[in-house]
């Protein structure tokens, strides 16, 4: 089983698109193991998007994640890396297919609606920034059986 933190941004919030993107993680078996609404600081986002700090857009950026309240949550699952971010589509709604969340939803490059790790070691270094390890609440859902054989793990 792989977790990853996914990010539901400001423009999720304000446009009232929560539940419908949370529907899709829950709808491919997904287990929501952890999640809490808060604002993201000037500081924290500078240490979430580091890679980014640099980088031209980084203002704009940093002024759209902490504009407005984000939800986040860390997802469980098999594959779920790479799986939540085929479901999230590519980072510009303009570019993104069609059925994923940015493609559906997102005509932008910035207000994508929903970040999710790029790979193991940012999920756990992401999920740290923004749960402590007492905030995860492992469970096995009692639909396991019929979302995957038991000898898929
Ligand atoms: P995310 O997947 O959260 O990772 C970094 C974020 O920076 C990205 O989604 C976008 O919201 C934003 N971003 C990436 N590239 C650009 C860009 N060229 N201009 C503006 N914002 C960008």
């Amino acid at each position: 089983m792989e977790r990853t933190l996914v990010l539901l941004k400001p423009d999720c919030v304000e446009r009232r698109l929560m539940g419908r993107v949370l529907s899709r993680f829950e709808d491919k078996g997904f287990n929501v193991v952890a999640m809490k609404m808060l604002r993201v600081t000037p500081e924290l986002a500078k240490q979430h998007y580091a890679e980014h700090v640099e980088k031209p857009f980084y203002p704009a950026l940093e002024a759209f994640i902490t504009g407005a309240p984000v939800v986040a949550m860390v997802l469980e699952g098999l594959e779920v890396i790479r799986v939540t971010r085929e479901i999230l589509g590519a980072t510009s709604g303009l570019q993104a297919a069609a059925g994923t969340i940015r493609g559906d939803f997102s005509s932008s490059r910035q207000m994508n609606l929903v970040h999710a790790s790029d790979g193991p070691e940012a999920a756990a270094r992401e999920t740290e920034l923004y749960f402590q390890a007492d905030e995860i609440c492992a469970y096995q859902p009692t639909l396991t059986p019929w979302l995957k054989a038991d000898d898929e793990s």
